[in-house]
Formats: C-alpha cells, structure tokens, sequence
C-alpha cells in the first residue's frame, strides 16, 4: 500500500469530485457532506471520467456524467445492479493534505 498526497481540502470545493494519478491509476475524488470519498475514475458503461459527475441523492451517490449510471460514495456499487462496482480507495485528512492509500 502506497500513500500518495494528492492536494489540499479545500482544492476540492464540497459538492464535487477532481481526478488524480495515483501510480498507473487514475482516481476520482469526492468532497460530499463535509466527507471525501475515492475510487476508480472510469465509468464501467463506456469509461467517462467518473470525477466530472454530479454528486446526488443528498451526497451519498455519484451519477455518470454521460448516461447517469449512479454509484454509492461508500460502496462504490451501481445502485441499480450492485453487483457491478467501482473499485474504492481509502483516503483520508491528515497535517493539512488529502492523502489516498492504494
Ligand atoms: S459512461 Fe457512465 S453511464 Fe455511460
């Protein structure tokens, strides 16, 4: 497991999601109710960029920018078909910096 600081808290305004190399991957990371949340950028339907969605339902879903599949922040499943799941990446607060572990 490899920490990576990826930037400020407040580069990230609530209510949105911005996206980061993290090593060979590319992760989105959300600020939603005061919370971030991170996991794979790439939608499973056709691979749009998952950080470019609107969070919803009161910043417990992400919904895909392109054809509104909709995933949990906490899960990262389909709400839909939970059987279909982004992968999620713990990521927390610390000194100041957003830091992902993957
Ligand atoms: S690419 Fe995400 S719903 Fe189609």
């Amino acid at each position: 497991m490899t920490d990576y600081f990826l930037c400020k808290p407040g580069d990230i305004p609530e209510g949105e999601g911005r996206a980061f190399q993290a090593g060979e991957r590319v992760v989105a990371v959300f600020h939603a109710n005061g919370r971030f949340h991170a996991m794979a950028n790439k939608c499973l339907h056709r691979g749009a960029s998952m950080c470019d969605g609107a969070i919803a339902d009161g910043g417990s879903t992400i919904r895909c920018p392109w054809h509104n599949w909709t995933f949990d922040l906490e899960t990262g499943r389909n709400v839909i078909d939970p059987r279909e799941a982004l992968r999620k990446f713990q990521v927390r607060v610390e000194d100041g910096q957003v830091i992902l572990s993957a």
